[in-house]
């Protein structure tokens, strides 16, 4: 079948499916109709879902005026994420499984966190951070294997009041510095090694390299995953295991405001410098354990696995805030889809009886080229709801996903949110919508899409139409503010459409009315699902002796979907060979992380410029698309005889 008649195809949940769901289609309009026409009404009664200490009385208070940009939900509510994730199961579901800890290692034995040994190891966590003289609005920086302990740090900080932000354990030492000295951290919380895929990362090794070129003086407290021997430093080094032998199970959750920032974690824009998405307390987790429930239909006694890693935002709304929140069974994995073999994600699927499951479009794409028989050989039988997030998804892919791993009888969620989102912004919901192979379909409630026409700004009524995708209104989950840059917040956001919220992601409404992503509209790439400025790379390969000049775009890649591609203009006289090619990966990976590694780097001896000296990555794009016939109008180039050198030497010649 060619991809155009996968895209056509329509898939409606079975009657068996809509009649258990939370949200049927009847539903889903009516509390849709509900949560726009009168948010003040439908948030006040939906944000009762969680406990508060002290009862909110306003509940939205939110402008996107120019220069007054401002969000609130919940205002006067006072309340604890901690609390709401671990304390309030105790009653009813202390022995319950919260966390299943499955190891990078098979056969290592998985662990069974109750709610009840939760509470206790959260406590324990928070005690120890009080004592390091961590208290309310202090940041603490995580580095961690996907282990439970990530958890309970996150949670230990809510608990105390801390902001926590998570650097992912693929980042490098000088990211990690980067993030300790952006939010100014007292406590790097770390481990020892961080196992995955069968290898391991000295994450306290790394840690130990950040501090010393980061200019915060933090202090350092190690997890011992491993074992193996780290380096230690007197007075500055914790040591988890040793402290939480003695540390008190008693931590009284503290009363935080619902504005009260919950946690700040950085992600990339179209500038070099990644920001500081801050989430508070109160919205963020109405809206992570509200979206967690409704989009995969989220039962009692179900087991629900997502993949991601908690260095994330997927991570924390989907394993950690939202699922907890929810009282469900979450399932932390710290290994890779692929060891030790292409079949490890059905196998922990087979083993724990998922239901419901949660992964990225690259992981599917390189199972799908495994072959069929690392999926058939597993029991899968236990699936109801699977669920894509980070990119789009290709049709085909979508297509293996229902037949092969879901048997044609599970419903798929494709999930478009963001990290400044929170949570969920639209999906198909599992039991009220006729899902489209690759289209996020329907906005979740309260979400008001639109699609302007990007240079007008005008919004598009009328549908079939593309153009670029805002928001009209707030949603409880929005991010509040860029960290410490609260002008930079509004400037991203809010300028280039004014009294809108701007994604960034070019969207299209097709004839019935549903959205499909088409991808990021400014200099934002994705990489296996990975979101990454290309400014960042390109800072990174200036930053290297012999380059001169880097402009760096994605183009299309089977597995990642996107590959970084480098145009590089060296320094007079430096001889181009695949040594300084390898050196300059290798730069690369060890300036911002393995996750950066440039795929393809073209020696560049000029750049297309304009007259004015901006660089063209329009050209560049479409050079590395491959796709050079189209290349538009290149009559206001200074130089336009770059173009043919740069495409006579393309390295994409696919
Ligand atoms: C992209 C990840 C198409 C999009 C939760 C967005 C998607 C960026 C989808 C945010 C999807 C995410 N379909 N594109 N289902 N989900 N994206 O902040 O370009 O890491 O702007 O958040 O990923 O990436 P982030």
């Amino acid at each position: 079948m060619s991809s155009d008649d996968v895209t056509k195809q329509v898939f409606a949940p079975s009657s068996d499916f809509t009649s258990g769901a939370h949200v049927d289609a009847a539903k889903y309009e009516k509390m849709y109709a509900a949560s726009v026409n009168d948010p003040e009404a439908f948030w006040g009664e939906h944000g009762k879902r969680i406990d508060w200490m002290k009862p909110y009385s306003i509940v939205k208070n939110t402008s996107y005026a120019p220069g007054n940009v401002s969000i609130k939900w919940f205002e006067d509510g006072t309340l604890n994420v901690s609390a709401n994730c671990v304390d309030r199961h105790l009653e009813t579901r202390g022995d319950q499984t919260a966390i299943i800890f499955e190891p990078d290692e098979p056969t290592d034995e998985a662990q069974h966190i109750t709610y009840r040994d939760l509470h206790g190891h959260v406590s324990r966590m928070a005690n120890i951070l009080k004592d390091l003289g961590v208290s309310k609005g202090d940041r603490v920086i995580l580095y961690l294997p996907m282990i439970p302990e990530a958890a309970y740090a996150m949670l230990a900080c809510a608990r105390i009041g801390a902001i926590h932000s998570i650097v992912f354990a693929g980042f490098s030492p000088d990211a990690l510095a980067a993030r300790v000295d952006g939010c100014d951290a007292k406590l790097v919380i770390t481990a020892d090694f961080a196992p995955r895929g069968g290898r391991k990362t000295a994450l306290k090794a790394n840690a130990d390299l950040a501090l010393e070129h980061a200019e915060t003086k933090a202090q350092v407290l190690m997890v011992r995953r491993t074992g193996d021997e780290v380096n230690w430093v007197d007075g500055r080094d914790h040591d988890y295991n040793e402290l939480v032998k003695t540390a008190s199970d008693d931590c009284p959750p503290e009363e935080m405001n619902a504005e009260d920032p919950l946690f700040i974690l950085y992600t990339s824009g179209s500038t070099g410098q990644p920001k500081g998405v801050v989430h508070c307390s109160g919205g963020y987790l109405v809206w992570a354990s509200m979206t967690q429930e409704i989009t995969f239909d989220y039962h009692d006694g179900d087991i629900y696995w997502c993949t991601a890693d908690v260095g994330w935002v997927t991570g924390h709304s989907y394993i950690v805030y939202g699922p907890l929140a929810n009282g469900a069974t979450t399932v932390m994995f710290e290994g890779t889809p692929t060891y030790p073999d292409a079949s490890r994600f059905w196998q922990v699927c087979e083993k724990h009886k998922v239901n419901q499951f949660y992964t990225a479009p690259t992981a599917l794409r390189a199972l799908m080229g495994q072959g069929n028989e690392f999926v058939e050989k597993c029991d899968l039988s236990d699936l109801k709801v699977l669920g894509t997030v980070g990119e789009p998804i290709n049709p085909e892919a979508w297509t293996w996903y229902h037949e092969v791993v879901g048997k044609g009888n599970c419903p798929i969620v494709d999930t478009w949110w963001q990290t400044e989102t929170g949570g969920h912004m639209m999906t198909p919901l599992p039991g009220a919508h006729t899902a489209k192979p690759g289209a996020a379909m329907k906005p979740f409630f309260g979400v008001q899409p639109v699609v302007l026409e990007p240079t007008s700004g005008e919004e598009i009524h009328e549908y079939p139409t593309e153009g670029v995708l805002c928001m009209k209104d707030s949603w409880p989950g929005q991010m509040r503010t860029v960290w410490g840059d609260h002008e930079r917040f509004e400037k991203t956001y809010f300028s280039d459409y004014k009294n809108y919220y701007f994604a960034g992601d070019g969207c299209r409404r097709d004839e019935d009315g549903d959205y499909w992503i088409t991808g990021r509209v400014d200099d934002v790439i994705n990489v296996s699902g990975h979101r990454m400025g290309t400014a960042e790379v390109e800072s990174a390969l200036v930053a290297h002796e012999t380059v001169a000049e880097a402009a760096v775009v994605g183009y299309p890649h089977d597995i990642k979907g996107q590959g970084i591609y480098c145009y590089v203009t060296l320094m007079n006289g430096v001889e181009p060979t695949e040594e300084l090619r390898k050196e300059l990966r290798t730069w690369v990976r060890t300036e911002i992380g393995p996750i950066a590694s440039p795929d393809l780097i073209q020696w560049s001896p000029g750049l297309p410029k304009t007259r004015s000296g901006k660089i063209m990555r329009r050209i560049l794009r479409k050079i590395a698309e491959n796709d050079y016939g189209a290349l538009g109008d290149t009559s206001t180039l200074a130089d336009p005889s770059v173009v043919d050198e740069l495409i006579d030497n393309r390295m994409n010649k696919a």
